[in-house]
């Protein structure tokens, strides 16, 4: 089995549906016209396929993301930064108490060429998993075409800053990114930078939230800036995020615009913590040993402020770094 071969998971024909069946060790996923059904040696689960596009689409584009992606409270990935868990029930207590539980770990790029395939092969043609539910049609239905196009999308990703030469560039109409419907009233003036001769290449300025508002995808946080391991990662909100993240390290929040409630649990067993309303200009830090899941009722933009460092998994895991930002 190689990696480039696009059936290596592909458990023979499509079924009645239309749609192929995926197995990876010991997890298998089928789909039909509205559910995701996945089973494992322990146990078995169904989802809407709905709910199971929209987490998939973003642990893929994501690369499995900072922690654990939890697509509903019994499916999920934890990343290892080289290796992947996927597991069952592993973060449900009551799975946990049944000993129904199970969990996978698989090398990155196996994990996420099965992933990629599954997403490619159920995802139809008018559906867009990256967007809001107003603004795509249903993933519901017989196998009905490809979006590959979509599904594929390149993840945003700045090394410096947008803007700066040869980075990642302000998006405007002719890029084919215009003005949502919903931030028809964001400015759209650029600031004047006047570097001193010699220096065009290291001043840079960009409008942010003209940048935000020409956004075509939701619950999907792009790397703007970089300063060493400190990311800024904006993204615009609409609907539901797809999935539960849990933490594997503090990440702070800066509502820009508009609401979100932020549903709260304990990471591990979901454990309900607390309800937080942000509304614009809050900031919230959300700590390490948590789960999280965001609803905004109007399109909304949200700055994500991630810390990259590869060290602090590990130094919070063994209790050398706290499992919150800040003492008062
Ligand atoms: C998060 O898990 O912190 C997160 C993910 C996607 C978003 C916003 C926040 O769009
Ligand atoms: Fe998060």
């Amino acid at each position: 089995m190689t990696l480039t071969d696009k059936s290596a998971f592909e458990t023979g024909d499509a079924n009645e549906h239309g749609y192929k069946t995926f197995t990876i060790g010991g997890f298998t996923f089928s789909r039909d016209e509205f559910f995701a059904h996945v089973s494992w040696p322990t146990g078995r689960h169904v989802l809407s396929v709905d709910t199971f596009l929209r987490a998939l689409q973003r642990d893929v584009a994501w690369d499995f993301f900072y922690g654990t992606v939890n697509f509903d409270s019994v499916i999920g990935t934890v990343n290892h930064y080289g290796t992947v868990d996927l597991f069952a029930g592993r973060y449900n207590e009551a799975y946990r108490r049944a000993e129904l539980d199970h969990v996978e770990n698989f090398d990155t790029p196996m994990l996420r060429e099965a992933f990629k395939s599954m997403l490619d092969d159920w995802t139809n043609a008018s559906y867009d998993p990256f967007a809001s539910p107003a603004e795509t049609g249903k993933p519901f239905g017989v196998k009905d075409g490809f979006n590959t196009e979509a599904v594929t999308r390149r993840r945003i990703a700045a090394a410096r800053m947008v803007g700066v030469p040869g980075d990642e560039q302000i998006r405007s109409d002719e890029m084919g990114f215009p003005i949502n419907r919903m931030f028809a009233d964001v400015g759209q003036e650029e600031p004047v930078v006047e570097a001193e001769p010699g220096f065009e290449s290291e001043v840079a300025a960009f409008n942010l939230f003209a940048y935000l508002s020409r956004s075509n995808v939701t619950w999907n946080p792009s790397v703007v800036s970089v300063c060493k391991d400190s990311l800024y990662c904006p993204t615009t909100e609409e609907y539901i995020l797809p999935v539960f993240h849990g933490n594997d390290r503090v990440e702070w929040f800066v509502q820009l615009s508009d609401e979100i409630i932020w549903d709260v649990q304990d990471r591990d067993t979901g454990a309900v913590r607390s309800k937080v309303v942000m509304r614009a200009g809050d900031v919230a830090a959300m700590p390490a040993d948590i789960r999280h899941q965001g609803y905004s009722p109007k399109r909304s933009m949200l700055l994500v402020w991630e810390n990259n460092s590869a060290d602090l998994p590990e130094l919070i895991a063994t209790g050398r770094a706290p499992q919150y930002p800040i003492d008062f």
